[in-house]
């Protein structure tokens, strides 16, 4: 098992050239979906949307604000990682409405729950900062995707080279309180991508890792 998840990681690297026009299939697709749904995050509030872009013609329109990287436009599926940018009492009250639906329990039951959200997330420091805050948990989505990627054999690049305000007026992002924060793009190597044969340049543990 550890074995393969180790093999799993170095199989895979940022990929630059994607086979255009090869797809990944609804199968593996609907597992790659369920990775990004799947994702923790802060107090299980999922401040996000995914926004996944097979569109070429979408795809060409991001392409123009992304630092001409091709892989938006050759990858099979481009995902967008969009963070809210605000946060208010509906929004928690939605999830807590969610929560008791799925736990078979009541609103109710989770005064300190709520009173504890709230309190960090509209009213205190934070409330300034839900933007950044949400940004966090965008890039923990980024990673289990990744790894899914990696286990089921689809290529990905994660990207932070494109320019999120164009980004935003595209995808109309802005006036639903979303931002693109990063994206990822899947798909399926050309064999002429030269990336894939270079050594991982990683940093020995001895540099990284302190046990105390
Ligand atoms: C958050 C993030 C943003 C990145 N943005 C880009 C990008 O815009 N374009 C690109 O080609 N690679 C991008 N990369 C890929 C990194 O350069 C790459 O992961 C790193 O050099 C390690 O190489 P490896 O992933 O092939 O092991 C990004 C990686 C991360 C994690």
């Amino acid at each position: 098992m550890s074995h393969s998840l180790i093999a799993d990681l170095r199989w895979r690297y940022a990929t630059k050239h994607f086979a255009a026009g090869k797809t990944i299939s609804p199968e593996t697709w609907n597992q790659l979906e369920e990775s990004l749904l799947l994702t923790p995050s802060s107090f299980g509030l999922q401040p996000w949307k995914f926004l996944v872009i097979t569109s070429p013609e979408m795809k060409q329109k991001l392409l123009a604000h992304s630092w001409g990287q091709k892989q938006v436009t050759d990858c099979s599926h481009f995902v967008v990682f969009a963070g809210k940018t605000t946060m208010d009492h509906q929004y928690i009250d939605e999830f807590l409405a969610d929560t008791a639906a799925k736990r078979g329990t009541t609103v109710e039951s989770m005064a300190g729950y709520r009173k504890m959200m709230t309190g960090y997330l509209v009213h205190d420091a934070r409330s300034g900062q839900i933007e950044e805050w949400s940004a966090r948990q965008c890039y923990i989505a980024l990673g289990q995707f990744m790894l899914a990627c990696a286990s089921l054999r689809v290529d990905a690049c994660p990207m932070e080279g494109f320019v999120p305000a164009e980004y935003d007026k595209i995808l109309g992002l802005t006036e639903r309180g979303l931002t693109a924060t990063v994206c990822c793009a899947a798909g399926y190597r050309s064999e002429a991508d030269k990336y894939a044969s270079l050594a991982k340049v990683r940093y020995p543990k001895e540099k990284l890792v302190e046990y105390l």
